[in-house]
């Protein structure tokens, strides 16, 4: 969700006021992904690294956090919405983690769509924290170095919970992935738009979700049209007498 600190500075007003729009982007984009029947939307709403910006910063959008986690139940409650939070969300203040986690228990039965919102998060770290749980378990004498394989590393790490990630959209201009969702994201089809996150609309939703479909998915693999190759599951040849 980037270009809030642009979108305030253009106007000149402190960057505070772009996160407090982006905010408004954030409830609007939710509605349309809901609206749309996205299963899971995750948003990198505060990064590992954003810890390094001025303190009064790193305040008004923890405030702003607190503000959506308050104001957004009844609606998410209503509309079937799951919220939940990945990252190193110990390093949260603990006014946050408390509504956070609240919230978490009580949406945790809703299967309408996942909202789930990145905090305190790097992909990078994310990979780091569950090797050292799989090390752990190694040490404990739980687990075989053998038996780890990519299947097993996948289940340590909370983001891929949801699945992998289809679609990454960046607004703002910048053409990179800055550690989001780095596992997850192997195979997703990225698209960037200029567009600043506090001016994200649904219908610019739409406008990512319909470029998403043009893209062909090949996983490494050939386009089915060039595969000319037996199927994978061939029906048995049958002998006589059988
Ligand atoms: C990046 O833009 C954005 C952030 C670091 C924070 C995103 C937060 C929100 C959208 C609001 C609060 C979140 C929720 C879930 C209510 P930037 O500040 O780096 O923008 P710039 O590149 O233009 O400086």
């Amino acid at each position: 969700m980037d270009g809030n600190g642009r979108w305030a500075s253009s106007r000149g007003l402190e960057r505070s006021h772009g996160h407090r729009e982006g905010s408004k982007a954030v409830r609007r984009i939710v509605r349309a992904a809901r609206r749309m029947g996205v299963d899971a939307l995750t948003m990198y709403a505060f990064s590992e690294q954003n810890w390094q910006r001025p303190l009064a910063e790193v305040s008004a959008l923890m405030e702003l956090l607190t503000e959506f986690l308050v104001t957004e139940r009844e609606e998410l409650m209503d509309n079937g919405i799951r919220l939940r939070a990945i990252g190193r969300r110990q390093e949260l203040p603990s006014p946050v983690r408390h509504v956070l986690e609240a919230l978490e228990t009580d949406t945790e039965q809703l299967d309408e769509m996942t909202l789930t919102l990145a905090l305190s998060y790097g992909g990078q770290e994310e990979i780091t924290d569950a090797c050292r749980g799989i090390a752990e378990r190694v040490r404990a004498g739980d687990l075989e170095c053998s038996a780890i394989d990519e299947a097993l590393l996948e289940a340590a790490i909370p983001s891929v919970d949801v699945g992998a990630v289809d679609l990454l959209i960046r607004t703002g201009g910048e053409q990179r992935i800055s550690n989001f969702l780095l596992w997850g994201a192997a195979y997703a089809e990225l698209v960037f738009t200029d567009r600043l996150w506090p001016d994200m609309h649904a219908e610019d939703l739409h406008e990512a979700v319909a470029v998403y479909q043009t893209r062909e998915r090949r996983f490494g693999r050939v386009p089915e049209a060039d595969d000319a190759s037996e199927p994978t599951d061939p029906e048995p040849v049958r002998r006589a007498g059988e």
